[in-house]
């Protein structure tokens, strides 16, 4: 029975993997475009939260999460942490005030996951190849980002609701 269990866990596993693997695919554009922009891995997510330390705190408690970063960066209104998290990175990300975009993302959706970063080779390739597949950009060029990265947000428009975010290491 063990055998039969496992067997079948195998294969649902297979399943998502490949489901994952369609709806990370973006539909309206050409087939192989996310490939063709070079996403290397998942980079982080991001949830935005009313109190950084507060969901720092409740991360590391509930699920022994590693502290990885803690920035505060005013000229964007962002106050924030990085934790790993079972080989994953996790950005929870507050605001430094009512009037940034983060606070107000805050005051009109309330506190969740705010965006996914892809880690990319090129970075102003792939939002230039982006940008002539007709993708709404937030950011035509790349900006600071946190831990010193470049980074830059492609609309939720494009990306079906998902705020989308490439990141590279600063040159
Ligand atoms: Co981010």
């Amino acid at each position: 029975m063990p055998a039969s269990r496992s067997s079948r866990s195998k294969g649902l596993s297979r399943q998502s993997a490949s489901l994952t693997g369609q709806a990370l695919r973006l539909t309206a554009f050409q087939p192989g475009s996310i490939k063709l922009v070079q996403a290397k891995s998942t980079h982080h997510i991001a949830v935005a939260v009313n109190n950084v330390d507060e969901a720092l705190a409740t991360y590391q408690q509930l699920f022994g999460a590693e502290l990885e970063h803690r920035e505060t960066v005013p000229e964007q209104g962002v106050d924030a942490a990085t934790v790993m998290l079972g080989g994953n990175r996790i950005e929870l990300l507050g605001a430094t005030g009512p009037d940034t975009p983060v606070g107000k993302f805050l005051a009109k959706r309330g506190q969740g996951i705010h965006h996914i970063a892809f880690e990319v080779d090129d970075i102003r390739a792939s939002l230039a190849e982006l940008e002539a597949k007709g993708a709404q950009l937030i950011d035509t060029e790349p900006r600071r980002g946190l831990h010193g990265l470049e980074v830059a947000f492609i609309h939720p428009e494009t990306s079906y609701g998902v705020l989308y975010e490439l990141v590279t290491n600063a040159p």
